[in-house]
């Protein structure tokens, strides 16, 4: 058995203490090997593979709703701490967006360890939202998030909808450099154990409730995938006045230890990321973007397995103004610099000036009833 430390580059070594305990990774291992070879094949495709046409350099600005972004890439909740853990190691102040790791009113231990587990293309947590609470977040991490310059979302947990209604509207009220406020929908709550975003009626009016007393920050709320159509948790936010939406937060999933005959994880079950959850993430950005955003107008930030610009150039043509890159982060910390320069490439060599004439590509809006 070993740690994630000594499976990556070794100035990496120091990652923070959520990096540093409860992963049990087999001794052979290593991170995602297949995603170390994809990314090291992921070169990107420079301006002069064109011939003789001349193209204008592709414009990667994009913006959601009121929130303008220099480029489409952001890093997803709880994969980058709240940015000072990860500064030293990538530079963060290329990202068109920071996510912070969801805060809750008070601190939160989190659960106990095993608390993430490699799988087979993917990684399962159940970290439990571990997290400083919302004093130390203002009195520690803001200055550090202030000083990037650039964008900065704020995920919102909770478990009641008081809880939300009283961090969103702190930070929509007293945080200045909060441009936005995603809603994490998929925490179980306290009433009856199941998570908002599993039922269209109470996400409809937990989304109603937050946004009464949210007006300057963008309202995002983060779709959960354990659901059999995701279109009609999308419309239920949308109908409640969330600016954007993101998608897809993890798979409910589980592993097994065939020794112990026990769950790997203290929690048992955990959330599945990574590339294994990919395609479907993908599928479900397309059917939201079809089915209920494109219509509205309502922006996607979409995500789940992106480790390359191919990879977010998928995600843009079903239908994303946006995307987050989080498990990917585990193996570069600086991905979203490749993606940018991959995807800059790529539009040039398409002719295409523009990141908004590509969002949607893919899919033909359906008709709306
Ligand atoms: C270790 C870990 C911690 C996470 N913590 C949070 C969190 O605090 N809040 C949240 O909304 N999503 C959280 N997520 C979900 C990610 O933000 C993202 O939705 C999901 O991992 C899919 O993207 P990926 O495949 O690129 O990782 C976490 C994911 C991982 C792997």
């Amino acid at each position: 058995m070993t740690t994630i430390n000594a499976l990556i580059p070794a100035k990496i070594g120091h990652l923070p203490p959520l990096w540093q305990i409860s992963v049990r990774f087999p001794a052979h291992f290593t991170l995602f090997p297949s995603a170390v070879k994809l990314l090291s094949m992921n070169q990107p495709v420079t301006h002069q593979t064109l011939s003789s046409t001349t193209v204008q350099t592709p414009d990667l600005k994009t913006s959601i709703g009121k929130l303008e972004m220099a480029n489409p890439v952001m890093t997803a909740s709880g994969t980058c701490g709240y940015a000072d853990e990860y500064a030293d190691f990538a530079p963060l102040s290329k990202l068109g967006a920071f996510v912070t790791k969801s805060i809750s009113r008070q601190p939160r231990k989190g659960n106990e360890s095993y608390r993430v587990v490699e799988t087979r293309a993917g990684m399962l947590n159940a970290i439990g939202l571990a997290n400083i609470g919302l004093e130390r977040f203002v009195t520690e991490k803001v200055p550090r998030l202030a000083a990037m310059n650039i964008p900065v979302i704020v995920n919102v947990p909770g478990w009641s909808v008081e809880d939300y209604v009283d961090v969103a509207s702190y930070l929509d009220e007293h945080l200045p450099v909060v441009r936005g406020i995603e809603l994490n929908v998929s925490c179980p709550n306290v009433k009856n154990g199941l998570s908002f975003g599993t039922d269209p009626i109470r996400l409809g009016e937990l989304v109603a409730a937050v946004r009464k007393r949210v007006h300057r920050t963008v309202l995002i709320v983060k779709l959960s995938p354990n659901v059999s159509d995701i279109a009609l948790t999308a419309k239920a936010a949308i109908d409640a006045g969330a600016d954007a939406l993101s998608l897809v937060n993890t798979f409910t999933a589980m592993a097994i230890d065939i020794e112990t005959q026990k769950p790997v994880l203290a929690n048992e079950t955990g959330g599945l990321s990574g590339p294994a959850i990919k395609p479907i993430a993908v599928f479900m950005v397309n059917r939201v973007f079809r089915q209920v955003a494109s219509r509205h107008h309502i922006p996607i930030i979409a995500m789940g397995g992106i480790q390359t610009w191919q990879d977010a150039a998928e995600f843009i043509l079903a239908g994303a103004s946006a995307v987050a890159v989080g498990t990917a982060l585990f193996v570069n910390p600086a991905v979203h610099v490749d993606i940018c320069d991959g995807l800059s490439g790529y539009m040039a060599r398409k002719g295409i000036t523009r990141l908004a004439d590509l969002v949607g590509r893919c899919g033909i809006p359906a008709t709306p009833n």
